[in-house]
């Protein structure tokens, strides 16, 4: 950042934050990554918003390099207070781009999705004396509820367990309490709700679909004009600051290897990366120009 020429400065929830000017138009992605996850998913967007700004040397802007996005956005709330205008390029981290032989999308909504975690109660006992039906064995109560989880996800939605934690965890041990994490995603409002009723269970984050909109996504398609529109399956730092109210645009970049993501081979090449500079620093140049054109004559610099 600083060899962009940016101000940088770190918030109390440790976002990263590289400044020149006023900067009402940010652009960047997170720096956090599930476990054994990929090299690309979030720090793609950072790298190639700082490559933009190092291009736009007379530009005011901002760049971003937001903390703990995968578990559920927490860091991007933080952005919503400063910026007029908010761009994310992420790898794709599906397969649609790869199929139809694009390098870039512009992503044009982010399905909703909601988690929370159902515990079991069952009582701890000897592995080797307790016969099998005196147990109240909490992991077999948890797996019937993994099969139903995967059971409810019809109509466009999906839901996945991914997590558990058995206590006490021990091979001689029948489990005497389970905690089941739940993830759930769906296209619509109204799927995400249908989607939590068949399951049964009570969210503790949730994020509302949304749609991506205004000066920034009219730029992506002003720069990328016939380029593919994608809706997002994955969440991402903007689907936050576009349901604060911020104008919020994404770009995609092609994934390589049939979409792999949240895995070690998630790829991009190095070609497709480069256009996508390319294309934010127009991207970022246009809304800035534009936002400014649109002040009263006095307000502007
Ligand atoms: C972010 O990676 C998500 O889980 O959608
Ligand atoms: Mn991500
Ligand atoms: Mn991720």
């Amino acid at each position: 950042m600083q060899e962009a020429g940016l101000e940088v400065s770190r918030d109390e929830a440790g976002n990263l934050f590289g400044r020149r000017g006023a900067a009402c138009v940010w652009s960047g992605s997170h720096l956090d990554t599930v476990p054994n996850g990929g090299r690309f998913d979030g720090a793609l967007g950072v790298v190639v918003a700082i490559e933009a700004a190092g291009r736009l040397r007379d530009t005011e802007l901002g760049v971003v390099a937001f903390r703990a996005e995968e578990t559920g956005p927490m860091g991007s709330r933080r952005l919503a207070e400063l910026p007029d205008a908010f761009v994310e390029v992420h790898i794709e981290q599906g397969p649609v781009l790869e199929l139809l032989g694009e390098p870039l999308g512009i992503v044009t909504g982010i399905a909703g999705q909601v988690r929370g975690t159902v515990t079991f109660e069952g009582r701890a006992a000897h592995a080797g004396t307790t016969p099998i039906d005196e147990r109240a064995d909490a992991l077999i109560e948890a797996a019937k509820f993994v099969l139903h989880v995967r059971e409810s996800a019809r109509d466009g939605g999906l839901a996945t367990v991914g997590a558990l934690e058995v206590v006490p965890g021990a091979t001689n041990v029948v489990p005497e309490r389970v905690t089941v994490s739940v993830d759930v995603r769906a296209p619509t409002a109204d799927g995400l709700e249908k989607l939590i009723e068949a399951i049964g269970f009570e969210p503790t984050w949730r994020q509302d679909p949304i749609g991506m909109s205004g000066p920034p996504l009219e730029a992506l398609r002003a720069v990328l004009p016939g380029a593919p529109e994608l809706v997002s399956g994955a969440g991402h730092d903007a689907m936050v600051l576009a349901a604060a109210g911020v104008p919020t645009a994404m770009l995609f970049v092609r994934s390589l290897n049939g979409g792999a993501s949240h895995s070690p081979n998630e790829l991009s090449s190095a070609e497709d990366i480069a256009l996508a500079v390319d294309v934010l620093t127009e991207a970022l140049a246009l809304v800035e120009a534009n936002r400014l054109s649109a002040l009263p004559e006095h307000e502007r610099p």
